[in-house]
């Protein structure tokens, strides 16, 4: 073949064909020093009867990373998925597992991650974080949700979050956890709790995509050595970044989907990323990383930049939790 048409070629070529795992291979680093894969399989609403699969699915297919929740009531599936990758050959110290302490466990954080380890079927995760800055009462009517006869949620107010940070302190210490962090944590919590912190957040998951871009968090936590893991990056439930007009067009530009734009853009940022899928095909179609040059960057900045911000996740807990959207909104 001619070599300026090879040349050609090779240049318009996918980079997800050339080197198909090469970005999904990305991984980023702690502040503990530990990798993270930057590509991980979200588990919340995975159903009974799919999610053990779409674990055990990811695994062979090459993710190593999964973001598993005491809150999502699938540990013990997802651990059987853990489990048939483990069979498979791949080993425990291979694959990064995050889970999260539940609001009614604040002051108990030791219980709550014995009782995702025994779930999950593991000795210890790679992650732990505190799943919302919100104590709720632990001898409520509800082991998860307890509500006050008002219908409110039933907040632990002789409890605060500092008070759980110190308790997740505790427990980093006992092996069963190898990093701690934090997960809707808006600036304004971030500057209270770090002054009194011995040990500062290995990570922030937070809402992230192009209606919710959260750049001030991003700054913030980079300038303080915590990663960014951006949750529901589609969206969540539905997918409705998959219909905006820029994001098509970077997809039309690389010849990949709307979804591959999704999530290689918080790669571009330096961001984790967990898109949540159980169906196998894709699962595979969400490790297409691409690499995105700055134009890429601008045009979904160019939403975030031309959209109010839009708050998808956000629990009736009745508390304004500093983030500048929902500045004095309690849901
Ligand atoms: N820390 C927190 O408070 C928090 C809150 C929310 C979420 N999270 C974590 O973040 C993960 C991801 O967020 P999310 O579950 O809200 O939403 P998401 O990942 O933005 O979207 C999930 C939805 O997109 C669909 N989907 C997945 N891949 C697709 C593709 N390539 N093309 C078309 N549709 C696709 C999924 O359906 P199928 O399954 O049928 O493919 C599902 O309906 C969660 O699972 C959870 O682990 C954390």
């Amino acid at each position: 073949m001619n070599p300026s048409l090879a040349n050609f070629i090779l240049k318009k070529t996918p980079d997800f064909i050339l080197h198909p795992t090469k970005m999904a291979d990305t991984k980023f680093t702690l502040n503990t020093g530990a990798k993270v894969p930057a590509l991980g399989l979200g588990t919340w609403q995975s159903a009974p009867g799919e999610v053990t699969k779409a674990v055990s699915h990811a695994l062979k297919v090459g993710y190593r990373h999964v973001d598993a929740a005491y809150i999502y009531g699938n540990e013990d599936e997802v651990g059987a998925g853990l489990k048939e990758g483990f069979d498979s050959g791949i080993k425990r110290e291979d694959v990064f597992v995050t889970t999260k302490l539940w609001c009614t466990y604040h002051s108990r954080v030791e219980e709550n991650l014995d009782k995702s380890l025994s779930k999950l079927g593991l000795d210890y995760v790679d992650l732990y974080l505190m799943h919302w800055p919100v104590p709720m009462n632990p001898k409520g009517n509800h082991e998860t949700i307890p509500k006050l006869p008002d219908g409110s949620r039933d907040l632990d107010k002789s409890w605060s979050y500092i008070q759980t940070w110190k308790e997740m302190e505790k427990v980093l210490k006992t092996g069963k956890t190898k990093a701690i962090g934090v997960a809707n944590f808006s600036v304004e919590y971030l500057e209270e709790l770090l002054p009194q912190a011995e040990v500062v957040p290995a990570m922030n998951q937070i809402e992230c995509h192009p209606y919710l871009a959260q750049h001030d968090v991003g700054d913030y936590c980079k300038e303080k050595g915590i990663l960014i893991t951006a949750y529901s990056p589609f969206g969540s439930t539905g997918g409705p970044l998959f219909q905006e007009k820029e994001i098509q067009e970077v997809a039309k530009k690389h010849d990949v989907t709307p979804g591959c734009v999704l999530l290689s853009y918080h790669i571009a940022r330096g961001n984790c990323v967990i898109p949540k899928s159980v169906n196998p095909s894709r699962i595979e179609e969400n490790m297409r990383i691409i690499k995105f040059d700055h134009s890429d960057l601008q045009a979904l900045d160019h939403i975030s930049k031309n959209h109010p911000p839009k708050r998808l996740i956000f629990p009736a807990f009745g508390l304004d939790l500093g983030f500048p959207d929902k500045k004095g909104a309690t849901e």
